[in-house]
């Protein structure tokens, strides 16, 4: 099984991720987690180009591509393999986060981006991928209490962008099936106990 994780930046996927792995080791399963971009040598080199404050100057063509590129050797390299030997694989983001943030939030043709997400990911296609939905004003509240040195180059975006951002999401929920809108609001044991309602219930139907 492979599961993504996705959402406005402090969502609280991350805290969601190591959950759902707890959770999955405790029933006798193997777990690996993926972090996007980055997870393999190559993809860690290019994350760092990505989210570096010093590269102001990167235009978005270049920024979708990199994005793509990383993805690209993370998913030949780790996923399928690991999917392949029996592991349950959980990215803490995927493809999807490029059709949000570079189709949607930066105004990149979408039917392109998602496209172009085909070609990187081929036959990685996610089996459930969670939507941890936070209003921008939580977003704006999360984020003011990160000092600003410590945000990235992506994560210093303005509102209007984060607006767009959600909303690319909300179109992925209503158009992939796959797609589940949780409540990022709930308390942390909520949202972990509405995730494993939906995971009983997608195994249910296989
Ligand atoms: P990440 O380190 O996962 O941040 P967070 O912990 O907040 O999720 O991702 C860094 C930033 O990169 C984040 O603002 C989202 C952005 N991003 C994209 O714009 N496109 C992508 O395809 C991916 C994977 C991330």
């Amino acid at each position: 099984m492979f599961i993504t994780f996705e959402g406005l930046d402090f969502c609280g996927k991350s805290t969601q991720v190591e959950l759902l792995k707890n959770y999955f080791e405790k029933n006798g399963a193997s777990v690996k987690i993926i972090r996007e971009p980055g997870g393999v040598k190559i993809s860690e080199k290019i994350r760092d180009v990505l989210l570096d404050n010093k590269n102001a100057e990167m235009f978005d063509e270049t920024e979708l591509l990199l994005f793509s590129a990383s993805r690209s050797q993370l998913v030949r390299e780790k996923i399928i393999p690991f999917l392949n030997s029996g592991n349950i694989v959980i990215s803490d983001r995927f493809h999807d986060s490029s059709i949000a943030y570079q189709g949607f939030g930066r105004g990149i043709n979408t039917d392109f981006v998602i496209q172009l997400q085909k070609f990187a990911i081929g036959d990685a296609v996610p089996d459930l991928t969670f939507f941890i939905d936070i209003p921008i004003e939580e977003v704006l509240k999360r984020k003011s209490k990160v000092s600003v040195s410590a945000l990235d180059r992506i994560e210093v975006s303005k509102n209007d962008f984060y607006e767009k951002v959600r909303h690319g999401y909300k179109y992925l929920v209503e158009n992939e099936e796959r797609f589940i809108q949780i409540n990022g609001l709930s308390t942390i044991e909520e949202i972990h106990k509405n995730i494993i309602e939906e995971i009983k219930k997608y195994e249910g139907k296989k």
